[in-house]
């Protein structure tokens, strides 16, 4: 498989942006004439911004998973589609072929028919890093269900929120999953979400540490037993479900600025064309490369750029099932070395914890296979890029910045790899099909250089957010009210000489830790629900290794012992409401918290004190209680 849509020069990037914007019909038809399709469009695209209302290649129909697995049988069949390297590097690393990811795609796709799901269905998946995650996710798009993968890290409340909100009543999920040095019980975490979720007919449990279950008679089922069914019968195809263009693909829940995640919706076709155009690009991507994300599929990263981008490329990608750091922090170059790892593409926040290591552990480590480098999810200072470049690009390796949202499906701002010039901490320039804008607060467009706004985009591109499920006023007000008939992204950038765009971070009340977005709403709802706490407000603050680290002011009632020990149990309540990424770094117990007369809490005032720039807080003037301050001040932490 060639791809004809690669871009080859800056020429053809400067060329083929200008096209997009242009004729955009003409541009993505073109790019999408590369795929299966079972029956071709009527008409590449109808957009407003007003409702919002995004529809690509519609009246065409298709099936991903053809794209994915199905046409590449013919020259790629023994190919590797998926390798896996496991937790514990001795175990047995595993390898999937295009040939074999066929075969248990399609079996899988059985099991999920005989037990009674059907095109539409909510299918929420609950596992570790092991290639049945990646099966489960195709299978359900071969049988047309909308997947909603919950990354492992969840607790039970987040899990039922999200069964709740999305009423799946099928659930795919391991006993357990290994974690470094942990072993995660995720089955028993399920059965603990379950006992709100009455709705769950099924859920199936695939067998991967041994951890000990209980399995509920009429409910649970192993995925084994189910598989072995289907081999009794012989195997035999799953005919993949016709679907419509703009059918949903699947649903990712992820945060925003209230106290309750969003189901992020994406459609069939626009989220093929555009994460496979996105990777063929972004890195530059050659046929029997090695791609490894270190990702997981629990995050839209994982979905695009380890499951879908790759596999409808016909590439290899490579799941890695642990953590940078077990058995040591040597681990991420180990996997290249051992598999001659291409394209290594990973989060700043891995980059900055083992640089703290040291360059022992690359000692000794052959990373000459490596050709790309990417980074994904946060701001990368330029300490940690040049690190990058030069201890494991050696200086050969192009850096790809690429900025990208749950919502934007794909990449939207990134270099692309030896093609269009990098410059450290900057993503640099849109992807063709991509109009970034600035805009001020009022929304007036900002058309000079060299200026920082709020990051808007002007039109549709293929994997734009549909709708959040079961509440399209929602996608509306959060991403195409603030600004009339622009998405607006919730980053603020800064833009150079040269047109470049440096993302400078969330604009809303959303913190991004170690990657993860983590609504500031979520952890104070949390935090308030346990009995000691009166009232809270999170902010996030600069954090050395994480990017930002979680501060929460908190008015504690004195009914839960000392200090020490609220806090103690303060975090362990996050952890179990929401999941262990939501923990608070920096716990304060203050008498107050500033709010202006109409009772709004000032956060601007306590991002300043969380930031540690108690001499520079701004106007109090307005606030009902100006000493509370000086309180707060005086107790830092
Ligand atoms: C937010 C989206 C997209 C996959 C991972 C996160 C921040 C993402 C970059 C980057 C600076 C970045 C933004 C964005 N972000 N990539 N290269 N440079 N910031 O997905 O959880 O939806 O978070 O991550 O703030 O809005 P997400």
């Amino acid at each position: 498989m060639s791809y004809p849509y690669q871009i080859k020069s800056l020429e053809e990037y400067h060329a083929a942006w200008k096209k997009s914007v242009e004729d955009p019909e003409k541009f993505w038809g073109d790019i999408a004439a590369n795929f299966q399709w079972k029956k071709p469009w009527e008409r590449v695209l109808d957009w407003n911004f007003k409702e919002p209302s995004v529809k690509w290649f519609e009246g065409a129909q298709l099936n991903i998973t053809e794209n994915c697995i199905d046409r590449h049988l013919h020259d790629k069949a023994n190919q590797p589609a998926i390798i896996w390297e496991p937790n514990n590097p001795n175990d047995p690393q595993r390898i999937l072929t295009y040939a074999q990811l066929h075969l248990k795609v399609n079996q899988f796709a059985h099991v999920l028919k005989n037990n009674g799901v059907k095109k539409g269905d909510r299918v929420c998946i609950y596992m570790g890093m092991i290639p049945e995650l990646a099966i489960a996710v195709l299978a359900c798009a071969r049988i047309g269900a909308i997947h909603s993968v919950i990354f492992g890290g969840f607790s039970a409340q987040s899990i039922a929120d999200r069964l709740q909100d999305a009423k799946s009543e099928f659930i795919i999920t391991c006993d357990g999953a290994f974690r470094g040095p942990k072993d995660i019980p995720l089955k028993s975490v399920i059965d603990d979400a379950l006992v709100s979720c009455p709705f769950v007919k099924t859920v199936v449990v695939y067998m991967h540490t041994r951890t000990p279950v209980s399995m509920i008679n009429g409910r649970d089922i192993w995925w084994e037993d189910e598989i072995r069914k289907i081999e009794q019968k012989g195997n035999p195809d799953f005919p993949a479900e016709t679907m419509d263009a703009e059918d949903p693909l699947f649903i990712l829940y992820t945060s925003g600025s209230t106290g309750k995640p969003k189901g992020v919706v994406h459609s069939c076709a626009g989220y093929m064309v555009y994460t496979n155009y996105t990777f063929v690009n972004v890195f530059q991507y050659k046929p029997e490369e090695i791609h490894f994300c270190t990702a997981d599929i629990g995050w839209i990263t994982g979905h695009s750029y380890i499951v879908y981008g790759p596999l409808s490329a016909g590439a290899t990608s490579l799941m890695f099932e642990g953590i940078p750091t077990f058995p040591d922090a040597g681990r991420f170059w180990d996997i290249i070395d051992k598999y001659r790892v291409n394209i290594l593409y990973t989060a700043p926040t891995a980059i900055r914890s083992l640089m703290a290591f040291g360059l022992g552990p690359i000692q000794n480590k052959d990373l000459s296979s490596l050709r790309v480098l990417g980074t994904v999810g946060e701001p990368i200072n330029e300490e940690a890029w040049n690190w990058y470049d030069e201890h494991i690009g050696k200086g050969n390796c192009p850096i790809v910045d690429t900025w990208w949202q749950t919502e934007t499906g794909g990449v939207l701002i990134s270099n692309m790899a030896g093609i269009t010039p990098a410059k450290a901490s900057y993503a640099t320039l849109p992807f063709p099909g991509v109009q970034p804008i600035l805009v001020d607060e009022k929304g007036n467009e900002i058309t000079e250089n060299n200026v920082t706004g709020n990051l808007c985009i002007k039109a549709p591109w293929p994997s734009t957010i549909r709708t959040t499920y079961g509440d399209h006023e929602r996608c509306r007000t959060n991403y195409f009210a603030t600004y009339e008939n622009l998405y607006f992204t919730g980053d603020g950038a800064f833009r150079d000489e040269n047109g470049y765009y440096r993302i400078t971070g969330r604009v809303d009340d959303v913190l991004n830790v170690s990657g993860h977005r983590i609504g500031t709403a979520e952890v104070e709802n949390a935090i308030n629900m346990h009995t000691g706490v009166v009232e809270s407000a999170v902010v996030g603050y600069p954090h050395d290794v994480k990017g930002q680290g979680i501060y929460a002011f908190v008015i504690y009632n004195g009914t839960h012992g000392d200090e020490e020990l609220i806090r103690k149990d303060i975090t362990a309540t996050v952890s179990r409401i929401i999941g262990p990424i939501a923990k608070p770094d920096k716990i304060q117990l203050v008498p107050g918290l500033p709010k202006t007369r109409s009772g709004k809490i000032m956060r601007r005032i306590l991002r300043k004190i969380a930031e540690g720039e108690l001499e520079n807080i701004g106007d109090t003037s307005t606030l009902l209680d100006p000493s509370v301050v000086e309180d707060i001040k005086n107790g830092k932490i």
